[in-house]
């Protein structure tokens, strides 16, 4: 009953603001005015041309109350500035080495200081694969699949090459840390997933002197990527991450699930692929026995699990199961 009433005060909320927006147009009279309103009333019924749009409101209060439109989520120089909070527990995770302010004005001096991804509208209907490294991607064939996707974003080292029927070879997004790096091809974006400081400093000496060769490992002190399509995580959004959909769970959010809710911000349909384990409980990588992220001290597995069930349930994602 509770539900029903509130469908119903939606619905009512929706014809009122449909009303207020056709009684303004009728006194404003203006044909720029009548652009903009109409647009924000259809965009508010639909935000994309896919069938189902990851950014559709009104369909699930629990993805409604979790999911922040406007959250930051690449640094560039403008959004740069931390909030007190968010600088607190950033710096909680780290060490703390070099000037924050100081590594942010070499970063954008040398890689990119652009807004991406702002083109989500009414005509766009972007498809995503993420696509983890669980070892249940063995055997299920699913490579073509994976390829046909607008964005395939894979983490850390997970290789296509030698796993193509799996896995597929098109990688648009690479999410990594300086200790998880590997080499690129031309058409990949490098997205750093920075937990420290000193990871946005080995991302400048990478390009450029080189001199960074061990954080807490010995790390590559250079890396094959196009520095025109380097893009850097935002604090505040691995924050985001961490408060709204890992519900403070664990020490922060896994690689796999923070690229699952960057790929709900940035796409309109979102495939799942290499997520959990294996058919026989298995969480091992489909390219070697290291386990994946789920049994991994700093993350909380079983939460991540269950959102990522969640979002499936609530029509946000679509899970592909894998084989073994
Ligand atoms: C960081 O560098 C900026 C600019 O050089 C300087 O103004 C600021 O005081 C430095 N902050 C710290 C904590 O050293
Ligand atoms: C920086 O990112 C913000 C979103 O976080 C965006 O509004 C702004 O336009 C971006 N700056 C530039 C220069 O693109
Ligand atoms: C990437 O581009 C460079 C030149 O910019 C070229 O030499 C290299 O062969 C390309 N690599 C691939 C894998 O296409
Ligand atoms: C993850 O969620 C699925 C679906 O609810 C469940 O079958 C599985 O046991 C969960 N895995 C773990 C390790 O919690």
């Amino acid at each position: 009953m509770v539900v029903l009433q509130l469908r119903h005060f939606l619905y009512l909320a929706a014809l009122l603001s449909s009303t207020f927006t056709f009684l303004f147009l009728y006194f404003q009279n203006s044909k720029l005015v009548f652009t903009y309103n109409f647009y924000s009333f259809v965009s508010e019924r639909s935000q994309c041309a896919c069938s189902i749009c990851v950014a559709d409101r009104g369909n699930s209060n629990w993805f409604s109350k979790r999911y922040q439109p406007n959250i930051p989520l690449l640094l560039n120089r403008t959004n740069s500035v931390l909030s007190a909070k968010v600088s607190r527990w950033w710096n909680g995770l780290q060490s703390n080495a070099g000037n924050y302010t100081e590594v942010v004005d070499q970063l954008f001096s040398l890689f990119p200081d652009k807004e991406h991804y702002s083109d989500a509208g009414p005509d766009r209907c972007r498809t995503c694969a993420v696509v983890g490294n669980s070892g249940n991607l063995l055997g299920s064939h699913y490579g073509p699949l994976i390829d046909q996707y607008d964005f395939v974003m894979r983490i850390n080292k997970g290789p296509t090459e030698g796993y193509e029927k799996d896995v597929g070879s098109k990688t648009t997004h690479r999410i990594l840390y300086p200790e998880s790096a590997m080499d690129l091809g031309n058409s990949t974006h490098l997205v750093l997933l920075p937990f420290k400081i000193l990871d946005l400093q080995w991302l400048i000496s990478a390009f450029t002197t080189k001199h960074i060769t061990e954080t807490y490992i010995k790390v590559p002190s250079t890396i094959r990527a196009k520095k025109d399509k380097v893009m850097i995580f935002h604090p505040e959004f691995l924050r985001y991450v961490y408060d709204n959909w890992a519900e403070g769970h664990g020490l922060y959010p896994s690689t796999g699930f923070l690229t699952l809710i960057f790929a709900l911000h940035v796409c309109d349909e979102v495939n799942v692929f290499g997520f959990g384990a294996t058919s026989d409980g298995k969480w091992h990588h489909y390219f070697d026995e290291t386990l994946t992220s789920y049994e991994l001290g700093v993350h909380s597995g079983k939460f991540e699990n269950e959102t990522v069930n969640r979002l499936q349930q609530q029509n946000k994602i679509l899970i592909h199961k894998g084989w073994t």
